[in-house]
């Protein structure tokens, strides 16, 4: 939390206001979907007037796998559309990329993480043992992520649950690095929804529902048609059992829907309870068709008008780099480079 007492204006003197800042982000590598809303968008959206919030489409992150130059880039248009539309429009958005302060710091960090743990991440280990060929960036991305956190001395980090691991290693690499050189950066702490923190595949329960999974018959985007949804929702895999109860072990799939439901409604999952899988289903369905409806509204108006988007964006890069300046500064001060435009003789010289 930093204090505003400097910055205050002169009738709150004497009173220290402090405000947490909230950092999330968005990698490119699809289209978003519901597990992206329910698990980081909405409580980044409901940050927003408690905190001073900025997000990124993280495009760098997107080249850590095989990926095409021209679908890289309208996927990005794209989810940075589609992140206002979804109500992160109080917040200061940008492309990643056009802060570049992102990857400077990651190369300091790089500097203070060490090859063994970034081989223990569990999604490096997955990603890894799926691809024909691996870049350097897919084992050494928690680290950029971790300098997309800490350059902003972010308080608060709302994430799913799929991020726990690597939001540990960020904390792990503030406080090594604070140890070492000196106090730079916040150590961050997740938010994380009580419900569909980890949103499943429908057709696949037991495993994450993903924007990069080759099958997209359990994903639902938060672009699909009304139709498209019902559909995918009616062909979800549940159990055998026929009855409507939330075991998360047990019953992945019923449980996943309940949860769904429930994220949706604000009722809880034990509270809600249709009579059949075919009744949760339908009841599923219209939930996320009507949460929906007023994103996708509003996506079609935003994106009407892509130069008000582009200027969004760069507004939120300028702002964002002015915040990230001073930290990545004290951060190459701290690990002994010169910042420029410091001046060498404050530095003095090296002695014997
Ligand atoms: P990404 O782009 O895969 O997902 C963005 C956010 O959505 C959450 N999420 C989910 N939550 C619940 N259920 C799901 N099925 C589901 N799928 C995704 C993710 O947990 C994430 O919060 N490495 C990050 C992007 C990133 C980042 C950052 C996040 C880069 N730098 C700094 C926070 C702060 C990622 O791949 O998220």
């Amino acid at each position: 939390m930093r204090s505003l007492a400097t910055a205050a204006p002169s009738s709150w003197k004497g009173h220290i206001m402090t405000i947490t800042r909230v950092f999330s982000g968005y990698q490119p590598t699809g289209r978003l979907t519901l597990g992206n809303l329910l698990g980081s968008i909405r409580p980044a959206v409901a940050l927003q007037d408690r905190a001073e919030c900025l997000y990124a489409v993280v495009d760098l992150h997107a080249l850590t796998v095989q990926h095409d130059p021209a679908a890289l880039r309208a996927r990005t248009i794209e989810a940075a559309t589609l992140l206002r539309a979804c109500g992160l429009d109080r917040s200061i958005g940008y492309l990643q990329s056009q802060v570049t302060a992102h990857a400077e710091l990651a190369y300091l960090l790089e500097c203070t993480a060490h090859v063994g743990e970034l081989q223990r991440m569990i999604q490096y280990k997955q990603k890894a043992g799926q691809a024909r060929v691996n870049r350097v960036s897919l084992l050494t991305y928690p680290v950029l992520m971790a300098a997309d956190i800490l350059v902003h001395r972010t308080d608060l980090v709302p994430v799913g649950d799929d991020q726990r691991q690597h939001l540990e290693l960020t904390r792990d690499l503030a406080v090594r690095f604070n140890r070492s050189y000196g106090e730079v950066f916040t150590v961050p702490d997740g938010v994380h929804p009580p419900l569909a923190a980890r949103v499943m595949d429908l057709a696949e329960p037991t495993v994450k529902m993903s924007k990069s999974t080759t099958s997209d018959a359990g994903v639902i985007h938060l672009l699909d048609p009304p139709e498209q949804i019902r559909a995918a929702v009616a062909r979800a895999v549940t159990d055998s059992e026929g009855q409507v109860r939330y075991d998360p072990d047990t019953k992945p799939g019923v449980s996943n829907l309940l949860a769904i439901l429930s994220a949706c409604t604000g009722v809880a999952p034990d509270q809600v309870a249709p009579s059949s899988y075919r009744a949760l289903k339908a009841e599923v369905a219209e939930a996320v068709v009507e949460m929906l409806r007023p994103i996708q509204d509003r996506y079609r108006h935003l994106a009407a008008d892509p130069a008000d988007t582009e200027r969004f964006l760069v507004d939120g890069a300028a702002r964002a780099a002015e915040l990230a300046a001073p930290v990545l500064a004290a951060a190459q001060d701290a690990i002994g480079l010169v910042p420029a435009g410091r001046g060498l003789p404050v530095y003095g010289g090296v002695g014997n």
